[in-house]
């Protein structure tokens, strides 16, 4: 007799709620990602993607609902333990220090690991090994984004949050962005939930997307299946994808 396993999901959340004050944000969210997964989430502005995000890594807390990451129940604790266990997170804002250069910034994402280990975020990113001396407000945008995305990783975190990584980028720069996330994916085998409004560039990078619309999942599809459903992006995004 043959038995099939399927590999249980690295992180789950089923029905969370969170909110700001009386304002009820996340109702009633569910969603999976399985190891090793690029998963889109997209939807319209303020449905609720970023929270999402913030929930997950623990600084919105969740008024019920329960998240699990790697088999353990996380929902009670504290952003820094579930980066510990491996969750890594790369705000809407690029929070890198612009007094630090590109090495000191890329320095405080060590944590414990050697030196060397700079390295991969260099092969990963050359452009930031070129300017590894510059300050970080010298940097272009997409530069900065790298920095971010370069020093979450060097956390070697096993699923990695990129809320809106393309935000205000030239198209060229997306791209050169897109590819490095695909090479890293592909080198690490780490797992990544991507939130953009570039969505053909998500859907692109993306296997799976499940859609937001207030605060919960309207929709789940495989993400080139999606690419050339219109009619459910039309509907619930807003846009049609070229
Ligand atoms: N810190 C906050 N305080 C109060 N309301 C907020 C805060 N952050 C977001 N919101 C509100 O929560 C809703 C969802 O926001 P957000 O999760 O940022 O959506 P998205 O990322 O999908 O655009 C919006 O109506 C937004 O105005
Ligand atoms: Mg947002």
């Amino acid at each position: 007799m043959t038995t099939t396993t399927t590999a249980p999901p690295m992180l789950s959340l089923r029905n969370g709620v969170a909110g700001y004050g009386p304002t009820t944000v996340l109702d009633g969210l569910s969603f999976d990602v399985h190891p090793g997964e690029r998963l889109a989430m997209i939807g319209r502005n303020g449905v609720g993607k970023t929270t999402a995000l913030r929930a997950v890594m623990g600084l919105v807390p969740l008024r019920s609902g329960s998240l699990h990451f790697l088999g353990q129940d996380i929902a009670k604790l504290q952003p820094h333990q579930r980066a510990d266990l491996g969750l890594g997170y790369v705000p809407q804002t690029r929070d890198i220090f612009p007094s630090l250069t590109v090495e000191e910034n890329l320095l405080a994402g060590l944590k414990r690991r050697p030196r060397s280990a700079l390295d991969e975020a260099y092969t990963l990113f050359p452009r930031l090994a070129e300017r590894r001396r510059n300050g970080g407000t010298q940097l272009s945008g997409g530069e900065q984004q790298m920095l971010s995305v370069a020093r979450a990783l060097l956390g070697r975190p096993r699923l990695l949050l990129l809320d809106e990584p393309l935000e205000g980028l030239a198209p060229l720069i997306r791209l050169e962005l897109l590819r490095a996330f695909a090479q890293m994916a592909e080198q690490t085998g780490i797992a990544t939930i991507i939130v953009e409004q570039q969505v053909d560039e998500a859907l692109q990078y993306a296997q799976r997307a499940v859609i937001l619309d207030h605060g919960t999942v309207v929709h789940t599809a495989p993400a080139n299946e999606l690419l050339n459903d219109g009619d459910t992006l039309e509907r619930w995004v807003g846009m049609a994808v070229h």
